[in-house]
């Protein structure tokens, strides 16, 4: 799938969300990623910073880098869907995350978990804002970085 179609206004609904969730990020992320560990559990295991953890989730300070990355990124690529029609991370930044998840052991189910935990996270987070133009918004424009991602996760050489 190219993107076509992706309009200003599908721009606007994912910037827009962003902006006001990203005012309350450190609550966000973490419930973004216990979602993720409620559907999948074993995904905990993935997570170098997790795997011998003996902190509470909430109390780890490497949970919300990555739950940001997630979010910002998928915001980002809005923007590049509505501009250019297409994801267009840097060349070597998608290289290097198809590695990091290629060699995590991160799988397309994973993506597909994520991409859940991420829809009820902004839906709880933004509930007076929420429709189904704005989910449809960002489905898009994850699915379409984490095609990006999942086409670099191969072994690096
Ligand atoms: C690492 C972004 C999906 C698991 C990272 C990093 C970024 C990132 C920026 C830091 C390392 C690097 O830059 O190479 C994203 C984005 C995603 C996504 C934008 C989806 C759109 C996932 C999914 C999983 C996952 C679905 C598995 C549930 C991990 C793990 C690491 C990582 C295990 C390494 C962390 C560590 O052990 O230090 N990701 N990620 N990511 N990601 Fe993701």
């Amino acid at each position: 799938m190219e993107g076509k179609g992706f309009t200003e206004e599908q721009e606007a609904l994912v910037v827009k969300s962003w902006n006001e969730m990203k005012r309350n990020s450190q609550e966000l992320g973490l419930k973004f990623f216990k979602k993720i560990l409620e559907i999948a559990p074993a995904a905990q295991q993935l997570f170098s910073f997790l795997k011998d953890s003996t902190v509470p989730l909430g109390e780890n300070p490497k949970l919300k880098p990555h739950a940001m990355a997630v979010f910002v990124m998928t915001c980002e690529s809005a923007v590049q869907l509505r501009k250019a029609g297409k994801v267009t991370v840097r060349e070597s930044n998608l290289k290097r995350l198809g590695a990091t998840h290629f060699k995590a052991g991160v799988t397309a189910e994973h993506f597909e978990v994520t991409k859940l935990a991420l829809l009820e996270t902004i839906k709880e987070a933004v509930p007076e804002m929420w429709s189904p133009a704005m989910k449809n918004a960002w489905e898009e424009a994850h699915d379409q970085l984490a095609e990006a991602i999942k086409s670099e996760m191969k072994p690096s050489d």
